[in-house]
């Protein structure tokens, strides 16, 4: 007899657990910067024909599989076919590469919280703030990224260990909408800054001549690290979703949180950066400080704009620290699963690696910024290496594994186990069986070719 898996007792349950996975500093953080840097509106246009289409296939085979199999991502690809066993240790590979570096994000986050709750958010708001933070050259412990990093990263050891983690993501449960609320307030704040209007468009209009290769891939890349797709974790999320629950449905809701949350923070974030840089959209200052950058600007204009500002981080803490437990929780079982090692001791492993890995992360914009790999910082390279190498890899193989070898009724049967329909099976196989592989094959040679000079797109 297997043992009986827990599951989620109802279908908003689970719809809440995977959008709570799902929501982090991806959709505040990361998608807005990329905006910025891929063009805006195209960018935009390209991520939600992606979500669309691409997103919603993988998802629903990700949970269709790891429904069907009630196995976690490590065995369930081999459960399905045994030559593809080797796909689950490489999806885990990726969460255990992205959170020593999502923390170092964590720790810039806390610093801003504690800043404004301690009232001096206003001094964050000059110019060259955010990069001599960064690049820790300014004076004195707490402007120092390190400190910081390595508290959130104990913070989160702490919580894994004690098991506390289901009350965090209550707490958080009742946060998340606040930091909607907030958000909305923010951008109709920052739309009426002169100049906003010029950001506007530039976030909402396409302009076809800035597509190219590495917009579609960047676009991919951040939809997979925002909706945690190609990594395994929906296969997990899935295994504990009961049979009588619709699968379907849950996807769509699941990427309207996910999709919805992105969008505000890129409207909160982008019309406000084009109206400092004086109303023009040209030569947008892009990169992974966007957002430490901007946001305290607007705040010093804004009346009682410390408040805000601190309130604002408070929540931006809780949705990126139930992001890193989730993440810390899935090093530590994938850990645990494999080496069957005890919990307390794979902890302080974890833990451990996390802090070294994550201090080339977090002093790879200062001192180590000599070293360049592929000519990125290290947080740029761990970054662009998950998102853009590893999550297509994972996902092209999918597509074969279920388009190719054991077919596209396996997920669909399973969709429509209980008398579901699946109403959008047509598009499910077309793209599971030509599209996306096609795809991903063009944009993974394109950015190699690009990367040895050979095109220039
Ligand atoms: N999707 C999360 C975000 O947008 C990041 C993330 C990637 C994640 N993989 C995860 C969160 C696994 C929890 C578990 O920030």
């Amino acid at each position: 007899m297997t043992e009986k898996r827990s599951s989620f007792s109802n279908r908003i349950g689970f719809v809440l657990a995977a959008a709570g996975s799902a929501v982090g500093l991806g959709n505040i953080w990361r998608f807005p910067y990329l905006a910025a840097k891929y063009g805006g509106g195209i960018f935009l246009l390209v991520y939600l024909i992606l979500v669309l289409t691409f997103g919603f296939t993988l998802m629903i085979t990700e949970i269709a599989i790891g429904r069907k199999t009630r196995l976690s991502c490590v065995e369930a690809y081999g459960a399905l076919d045994s030559r593809f066993r080797f796909l689950g240790p490489l999806a885990s590979l990726i969460p255990i590469l992205i959170v020593p570096y999502y923390c170092v994000i964590g720790g810039w986050v806390m610093k801003y919280m504690v800043e404004f709750i301690a009232g001096n958010g206003l001094a964050l708001a000059g110019d060259s703030y955010f990069s001599s933070f960064i690049s820790v050259t300014a004076s004195g412990f707490g402007n120092n990224p390190m400190p910081w990093f390595v508290v959130y990263i104990l913070i989160n050891a702490v919580i894994v260990l004690a098991g506390v983690n289901k009350g965090i993501e209550n707490i958080s449960k009742f946060m998340m909408p606040l930091l909607v609320i907030l958000s909305v307030v923010i951008s109709i704040y920052s739309l009426t800054l002169p100049g906003a209007m010029e950001g506007l468009k530039f976030y909402l209009l396409p302009d076809f001549s800035k597509l190219s290769i590495s917009t579609i891939l960047g676009a991919m890349g951040q939809m997979f690290y925002s909706m945690s797709l190609a990594m395994g974790i929906m296969i997990t999320y899935g295994s504990y979703m009961k049979d009588e629950d619709n699968l379907e449905a849950s996807v769509t809701q699941i990427q309207i949180f996910d999709t919805g949350i992105a969008m505000l923070a890129g409207l909160m974030i982008i019309p406000s950066v084009v109206a400092f840089n004086g109303g023009s959209a040209e030569g947008i200052s892009a990169g992974p400080g966007l957002m430490f950058g901007v946001l305290p600007k607007v705040f010093a204009e804004m009346s009682g704009g410390s408040l805000i500002g601190a309130a604002f981080f408070i929540l931006v803490f809780f949705a990126a620290l139930t992001s890193s437990i989730s993440l810390m929780e899935t090093f530590v079982s994938i850990i645990q699963d494999r080496f069957h090692t005890g919990r307390t001791a794979t902890i302080i492993g974890v833990t451990v690696f996390m802090l070294l890995m994550g201090t080339l992360s977090c002093l790879g914009y200062g001192p180590l910024s000599f070293i360049k790999l592929l000519g990125m910082e290290f947080l740029d390279f761990f970054d662009f290496f998950t998102n853009s190498v590893l999550m297509p890899i994972v996902a092209l193989l999918s597509c074969i594994l279920i388009g190719r070898v054991v077919g596209t009724q396996v997920i669909a049967d399973e969709v429509t186990k209980v008398g579901y329909q699946f109403k959008r099976q047509r598009l499910f196989e077309v793209i599971m069986r030509y599209i996306a592989p096609v795809l991903l094959v063009i944009i993974l040679l394109g950015e190699i070719a690009k990367y040895f000079g050979l095109i220039s797109i």
